[in-house]
């Protein structure tokens, strides 16, 4: 698949995805608290994104090759759960770190952002975890503008979360969004600087970076989508959708109860 360059039009309709996604996060934020669990959390957004925003949750039956539908309107993934968590009956807790990622479609066009969320008051290193996983994340970021390398965005993450301690998850990416949830290129969070795809104007595709505590490897469980890490360590992402512009880039995904860049 070629990667697209979104018209001006197809432009403005991704803004008002991404930020309808944006949105049903800061809706959530304030129900994330001990006591809850990620399947009520999940029933809030899926109404939400339905009877509020008008909105469709595209991970809801999403069907890629080798997998079986997606059973739910969002993916939590708690403490050592990488990603594609199964909202259910778990409750969460004081001291957990859960990320909840978003993904909607309106008129046709997608927007795609996850969140860490600290529950209670969680360790030193869960904290610094996060923090230093959102600081990756926008590291990322701010290599996107016409001429710059995909690998520079792999490089400049993939640096920084190894310098912390951390390691970089490799099986999973960013990718190319709009009409479809995960379109070219992939977007991986490691890599060499200068080489991959040149980034041109009209490009928009997500980072999203997957940090463990541990060591890198992980498994899937039995239910087909829960990753974990291998070693049980905690692991952490943060996810934008981004426009690459004429000058630099666009976070797509903001919204007033966004967290502001480090
Ligand atoms: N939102 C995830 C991403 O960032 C994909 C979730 S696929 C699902 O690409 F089926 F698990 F929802
Ligand atoms: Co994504
Ligand atoms: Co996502």
């Amino acid at each position: 698949m070629a990667i697209s360059i979104k018209t001006p039009d197809e432009v403005q309709s991704m803004r008002v995805a991404c930020r309808l996604a944006s949105e049903v996060l800061d809706f959530i934020t304030p129900h994330v608290q001990p006591g809850i669990t990620t399947g009520e959390l999940d029933r809030l957004c899926h109404d939400y994104m339905v009877n509020v925003q008008g909105t469709i949750p595209a991970p809801l039956n999403y069907c890629p090759p080798g997998h079986t539908p997606y059973p739910s309107s969002i993916c939590t993934s708690v403490n050592h759960q990488v990603c594609h968590g199964i909202p259910g009956t778990r409750v969460l807790k004081g001291g957990d770190i859960v990320n909840i990622d978003i993904t909607v479609i309106k008129e046709g066009f997608h927007g795609d952002t996850s969140r860490m969320y600290l529950v209670g008051e969680p360790s030193k290193q869960a904290q610094r975890l996060c923090r230093i996983t959102y600081e990756a994340m926008w590291l990322g970021i701010r290599e996107v503008r016409p001429g710059s390398h995909l690998g520079d965005i792999g490089h400049t993450i993939q640096v920084f979360a190894e310098n912390a301690g951390y390691s970089v998850v490799r099986e999973f990416c960013g990718h190319g969004i709009g009409r479809n949830f995960h379109e070219d290129p992939q977007v991986l969070h490691y890599g060499r600087k200068g080489t991959g795809v040149v980034l041109r104007p009209g490009m928009i595709f997500t980072i999203e970076p997957m940090i463990n505590a541990g060591r890198r490897e992980i498994r899937q469980l039995a239910d087909g989508w829960t990753i974990v890490t291998a070693d049980h360590s905690l692991s952490a992402q943060w996810e934008h959708t981004v426009l690459v512009t004429d000058s630099g880039y666009e976070v797509l995904t903001l919204s007033e109860g966004a967290p502001p860049p480090p």
